[in-house]
């Protein structure tokens, strides 16, 4: 069935970071999206602050902000999500986000979601082994990620100062992949 936001032409995107720090080099990354202003498309950024640590016992009362969370992956057509890497896998602010919007069993909010991830790291490796441990979540959920462009931010501290993308080449890639998250949401809706 197609989307309300299909319908109307206008592609709707919920991007989150997988980060609470200020400052935070995947946040940033995020807000730099968020800003494209592109017509046909909105970017709406959620904060994973406040989520509660996920206990299954608060499944029945989901708190407020995992319900406004659940709310907003639902509404939108896409997803955006930029994953640090945290230990060569996802930060636990992330994954503990992704399990509360997976539950209770059988309301999956990501289900038959396209997602496409980013992320940025001051390393060397980008937080390529983080975006591919998601992709292992991603197929269990049964989102649909974006295969390329990949976008792995190495030396983020030359690239973004301040909370903001300031390397002209780490902006472009930006806008690639969102443009590329919409020709792929619009064909997985058979647009
Ligand atoms: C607990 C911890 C583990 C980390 N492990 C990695 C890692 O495996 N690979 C990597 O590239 N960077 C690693 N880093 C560095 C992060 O990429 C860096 O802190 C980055 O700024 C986090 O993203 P943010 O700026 O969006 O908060 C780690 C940082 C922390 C705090």
């Amino acid at each position: 069935m197609l989307k309300v936001n299909l319908m109307a032409n206008n592609i709707k995107i919920l991007a989150f970071a997988g980060s609470l720090r200020a400052n935070s080099y995947n946040e940033a990354l995020i807000k730099e999206a968020a800003g494209l202003q592109k017509e046909g498309v909105t970017i709406e950024i959620f904060s994973l602050e406040g989520i509660p640590i996920y206990n299954q016992d608060l499944e029945k009362d989901e708190p407020a902000r995992v319900k406004a969370f659940k709310e907003s992956i639902r509404s939108a057509d896409a997803l955006l999500i930029a994953i640090p890497e945290y230990n060569r896998s996802l930060p636990g602010v992330l994954k503990n986000a992704i399990d509360w919007a997976s539950r209770p069993y059988g309301d999956n909010s990501f289900d038959d979601k396209p997602v496409a991830t980013l992320g940025a790291t001051g390393g060397s490796i980008g937080t390529a082994v983080a975006q591919y441990h998601f992709r292992e979540i991603a197929a269990f959920l049964n989102m649909h990620p974006l295969e390329k462009p990949q976008m792995f931010v190495t030396d983020a501290h030359k690239k973004i100062e301040n909370g903001k993308v300031v390397d002209e080449e780490t902006k472009k890639r930006i806008a690639e992949i969102v443009d590329a998250l919409v020709k792929w949401t619009k064909r997985i809706n058979g647009k």
